[in-house]
């Protein structure tokens, strides 16, 4: 007999997409809440009519009813959370970044294969309408052989510096911002041998006692040639709010091209290939589904792509992707990014895993 899934959220600020997910969906049930502090754990139960809230993450893994834990904490607490859930039998979905570097990688892959239990890396682009309508064409092979890729996340995000933890030890753009971008690179380029970039940190960032670069810009090529352009831009103004997508997504291929992108929710393609025309499909109609609460800061439906995507492959008995390998190795490229603007100079993502004693 089918039985719904059981979902306990740790983190209550974008955690907040996620509760509205498990809600919404007919394969979810929300089980428990769990933030350290009571006031917001308070807030969200009245908006979304719930009760079942704790301030101690012990005590959420303790509730034998929760069978997954979605884990939104700041970026440098992610391994940590994760493995706790796994030791505790939960199956986990980890917002992205999985983690802010390689350090935690070995231990969560001996947790994982010790515990046994699923972890999937909640990349959320790839579960925006536009991508996914890429996606499935490229999987029908409509773009012909890929030849390259562009992605990009460019955002003005002062806002985010209000955080306590964004002027932390391990935050970084990168991490936080510019993963989405390496990640839909990845994506369609799962192999990246070879990443070269450049990034500058503006005074905007500066004036917040930032060091961390907020331009930036990098090649990543794989074996076979092929390569990806992807670029972020974080601490200065930007044209998202009118003619430029905040995060796309385009691929070339020697049968078409495609782009797709939101916040517009807009996928452009041409297949020539196939004799399809240039065509223009905009998903307004969708835009409800996707943005449930005040403004587009954030974006729900997404989430209930994921969550409802992870447990039809767990019900199929495969893995949702990406898992905590594929997380790993997009962690990778993110060191050997960060690597190639320290030294000027290419870097190799083997080598890097290699230094590390990581064999994927
Ligand atoms: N599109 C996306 O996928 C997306 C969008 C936004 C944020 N995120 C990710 O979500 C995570 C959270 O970001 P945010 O903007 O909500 O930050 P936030 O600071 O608003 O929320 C984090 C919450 O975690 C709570 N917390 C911290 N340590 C805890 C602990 N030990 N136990 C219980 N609660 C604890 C804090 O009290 C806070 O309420 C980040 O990793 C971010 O990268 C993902």
């Amino acid at each position: 007999m089918f039985k719904k899934r059981v979902l306990g959220v740790l983190g209550l600020g974008e955690g907040r997409s996620i509760m509205s997910a498990a809600l919404k969906s007919e394969l979810w049930e929300l089980g428990a809440v769990c933030d350290l502090d009571r006031g917001l754990c308070e807030r969200r139960c009245a908006e979304f009519g719930v009760d079942r809230y704790t301030t101690d993450y012990g005590e959420l893994l303790a509730d034998p009813e929760i069978d997954t834990i979605g884990v939104y904490t700041p970026d440098q607490l992610h391994a940590d959370h994760a493995m706790r859930a796994l030791r505790a039998g939960k199956d986990v979905i980890c917002t992205k970044p999985l983690a802010v570097g390689l350090d935690r990688a070995r231990e969560l892959l001996d947790c994982q294969r010790e515990t046994g239990r699923a972890l999937f890396v909640g990349q959320s682009s790839r579960f925006f309408e536009p991508l996914i309508r890429q996606r499935a064409d490229f999987e029908r092979g409509a773009h012909g052989e890929l030849v390259s890729a562009e992605t990009s996340y460019v955002t003005d995000a002062r806002w985010f510096l209000a955080k306590n933890w964004s002027r932390a030890a391990g935050f970084s753009w990168m991490y936080n911002f510019l993963i989405h971008a390496v990640d839909l690179a990845a994506w369609y380029l799962p192999e990246i041998e070879e990443v070269y970039g450049a990034g500058a940190a503006s005074a905007n960032s500066r004036a917040y006692g930032l060091s961390v670069p907020d331009a930036l810009s990098f090649i990543l090529k794989d074996a076979a040639g092929r390569f990806a352009v992807v670029r972020g831009s974080y601490a200065t103004p930007t044209l998202s709010g009118g003619s430029e997508q905040s995060i796309s997504c385009t691929l070339r291929g020697t049968g078409g091209v495609s782009s797709a992108g939101y916040p517009k929710l807009q996928y452009l393609s041409s297949f020539p290939g196939e004799g399809t025309p240039e065509r223009m499909e905009l998903f307004r109609d969708r835009h409800p589904y996707y943005f449930r609460f005040e403004g587009e800061s954030h974006h729900a439906g997404e989430y209930q792509n994921y969550i409802e995507y992870f447990a039809r492959r767990l019900d199929a008995g495969e893995t949702p992707k990406p898992d905590l390998r594929e997380g790993i190795r997009t962690i990778a490229v993110m060191e050997a990014l960060s690597e190639s603007l320290s030294t000027g100079k290419s870097v190799r993502v083997s080598e890097v895993l290699a230094r590390r004693e990581i064999e994927l």
